[in-house]
């Protein structure tokens, strides 16, 4: 910081200097001190929605696999959704749901297969989600439980099972093809956890498992899980590689996670409790989903801890304020609810416990918790939400200050997070601000789903924000499109998020992944099927922004010279930004307009030495252009050298965004 000191009068001006149709000047000031870019503005947020988690990050490749689906999350579903009875060669027998002797009271519901004549097998397939992909050569580890079930015909004595029972586990095509198989053996009445590896002799994008007994007699089986061996850092319990890649590939800070509307749930009873996610996955609670389907929390708080350490990003787990989405139960449900006084104790413990959890040494009983489950060293939380853009109510305030004053006695090291209502104005964003004013929180999470117009007219938002009081959290924002219009108008928002990057702390466009044929909101940032993965063009702004990110910022004025034909102020955004590990300078600049902008780049003498070589990353195409499966090019990053000077010529192509990185330029001299 010292070194800009010195520079009080110095003035950096850049200028874009417009000589074909339009004329425009971008002056870049470097004001009396730097001023410095939070170091974890631009992250994710991820939220199990549109099938994110089960049938999308985790990698899990059976659906339903431990019978808990139920009609409450989906009207035709029950514990037996995605699974058929499946009866070979003359084999005889039935599926029934069972939930007596469970294999976990958190996981009360399982199949017996009963066998009254085997054939060639009697059990059952499941289809996954959408088919199974398998890839030819590919491992798959099957793991489940089974025990031998008594049903009145084998056996005399149903508590002597001293004959094996017979299991045949297969991969197979639509036409029945064998592409996999192992065989697994059932003796006892206790659950036992068996396991196997299928290998995909061909690739399938849409295979079925298949599970048979091929001997008389009852088996109870739950947890029935495939796993493909290559997840995501080759994690037990992992991720889906391609996903998690895509994931990594923005380099975000942080991520935001469970959720979003997700984490308060739908009605008390749905709060996430993130001590139900941890653990044996046989353990753990499934629950219904407030996008109403299931999710199996085999993607729990573990997994998403380790993800955040695997891709360098800060964990950032928001928790529920102790009241349930004000949306709850919209068929004529609760709406907003409290969880009552006498259980605040222990919901506040919880709190205290997932930071324990998280950060407490491997000896505390819930770092133990952590240690036991791979990871004895700390995953270094710094951040905790409380609430998710809460209608802001007596109840709300009186809960959210109860776990916020317990958070701040017992670790004040952990910066907390609150809420200000789902929308950028309005009575719950501003008594939310108040609320965070009086509780003189360190960050207000704000929420924003508006037309790129409003995006390009609120360019300076947080301009006027007072830098005394809560640092911004921007936790959910998007511009209603996957079309490249409405994703240059976020490029251009988020030069105003550079250039106030001092009082906007933290940033994660919303929501994240969308399995197609799954989606409960749009647009999302990325679209995967069950064997590809199409980023959308909002994607490769985010992108830019986040792997040419700085830490202190040239503030820049946008002007056009009196006289020529001028360019729209609001069609253009510019920023400027230094990155002090390598000493790289980056120019942004959005032409949002359709018209080409020629422009003449200036850095006046202060600015020190300019290296000749930079690159000159751009992103541009039709505005209605869209990346989609059958057109994934549409707009994607092309990077070529640009040779640079104190004073040079670049052409804004028309609807672009250009980023240029100079290499370890001497700044301010
Ligand atoms: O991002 C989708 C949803 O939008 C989030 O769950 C919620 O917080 C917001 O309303």
């Amino acid at each position: 910081m010292s070194r800009f000191k010195s520079f009080l009068s110095c003035i950096v001006v850049l200028n874009l200097v417009c000589i074909a149709m339009a004329q425009a000047q971008v002056s870049v000031t470097v004001e009396p001190r730097a001023k410095p870019i939070s170091p974890d503005l631009f992250g994710i947020f991820f939220e199990d929605l549109n099938y994110a988690a089960d049938g999308g990050l985790y990698a899990e490749l059976l659906q339903n696999r431990s019978f808990e689906y139920q009609a409450t999350e989906q009207l035709t579903w029950n514990p037996l959704t995605s699974w058929e009875l499946v009866a070979r060669g003359g084999g005889k027998g039935s599926l029934a749901i069972e939930a007596a002797s469970p294999l976990h009271p958190n996981n009360p519901h399982y199949v017996v297969v009963n066998v009254a004549s085997p054939g060639a097998g009697v059990g059952l397939s499941n289809s996954g989600f959408d088919g199974i992909a398998v890839r030819a050569g590919e491992k798959y580890d099957l793991s489940l439980f089974a025990r031998q079930v008594y049903t009145g015909r084998r056996w005399s004595n149903p508590q002597r099972f001293d004959t094996p029972s017979s299991l045949v586990a297969r991969l197979e095509n639509a036409d029945g093809t064998v592409l996999g198989e192992a065989s697994l053996e059932v003796l006892g009445s206790g659950w036992k956890r068996l396991t196997a590896t299928l290998t995909a002799s061909q690739s399938d994008p849409q295979a079925r498992f298949v599970l048979l007994a091929t001997t008389q007699g009852g088996i109870g089986l739950d947890e029935i899980s495939l796993f493909p061996q290559k997840t995501f850092r080759n994690r037990p319990n992992g991720l889906r590689p391609d996903l998690a890649q895509v994931l990594a590939d923005l380099k975000p800070s942080f991520v935001r996670f469970p959720g979003g509307c997700l984490v308060h749930g739908d009605g008390l009873g749905n709060l996430y409790r993130w001590k139900d996610t941890i653990g044996p996955v046989e353990q753990r609670r499934g629950q219904s989903n407030i996008w109403r389907y299931h999710q199996s929390v085999g993607l729990g708080f573990f997994e998403y801890f380790q993800f955040c350490e695997d891709i360098g990003a800060k964990p950032l787990p928001i928790v529920p304020a102790a009241v349930c989405c004000q949306n709850s139960g919209q068929m004529g449900g609760t709406g907003q609810e409290g969880l009552p006084m006498a259980e605040m104790p222990a919901f506040i413990q919880d709190v205290l416990d997932l930071i324990e959890y998280a950060n407490g040494p491997a000896t505390s009983t819930w770092g133990a918790k952590r240690a036991a489950a791979g990871h004895p060293g700390p995953f270094h939380l710094e951040y905790v939400g409380i609430g998710n853009e809460d209608a802001q109510t007596p109840v709300f305030r009186e809960r959210f200050k109860m776990i916020d004053d317990a958070v701040k006695a017992r670790h004040p090291e952990v910066t907390v997070i609150g809420t200000a209502g789902p929308s950028p104005n309005g009575k719950d964003f501003d008594e939310g601000w108040k609320f965070a004013n009086e509780l003189k929180l360190p960050v207000v999470d704000e929420h924003y789903y508006q037309s790129p117009d409003w995006f390009l007219a609120n360019q300076h938002r947080y301009d006027s924000y007072d830098r005394t009081k809560s640092k911004v959290f921007v936790g959910e924002y998007a511009s209603k499109g996957n079309a490249w219009l409405n994703a240059m108008a976020e490029a251009a928002y988020m030069t105003s998020l550079e250039r106030n990057g001092d009082v906007v702390r933290l940033a994660s466009y919303a929501p994240l992944l969308a399995r197609e044929g799954h989606t409960q909101w749009n647009p999302d940032l990325i679209y995967f099927t069950a064997t590809a993965v199409c980023p959308t063009v909002n994607y490769y702004v985010q992108q830019l922004f986040s792997i040419n990110h700085g830490d202190s910022f040239f503030s820049t004025t946008v002007s056009t010279p009196a006289g020529g034909a001028s360019v729209s102020e609001k069609n253009l955004a510019t920023s400027c930004v230094k990155d002090s590990k390598t000493g790289d300078i980056i120019l942004k600049l959005i032409n949002v307009s359709t018209n080409p902008v020629p422009a003449q780049v200036i850095f006046p003498g202060d600015f020190g030495d300019i290296n000749p070589v930079a690159a000159c990353t751009v992103l541009s195409g039709d505005p209605r252009a869209k990346n989609t499966f059958a057109t994934p090019q549409e707009v994607v990053p092309r990077t070529s050298q640009l040779t640079v000077s104190r004073s040079f010529q670049y052409d804004m192509p028309a609807s672009s965004f250009t980023v240029i990185r100079i290499k370890g330029s001497t700044t301010v001299k």
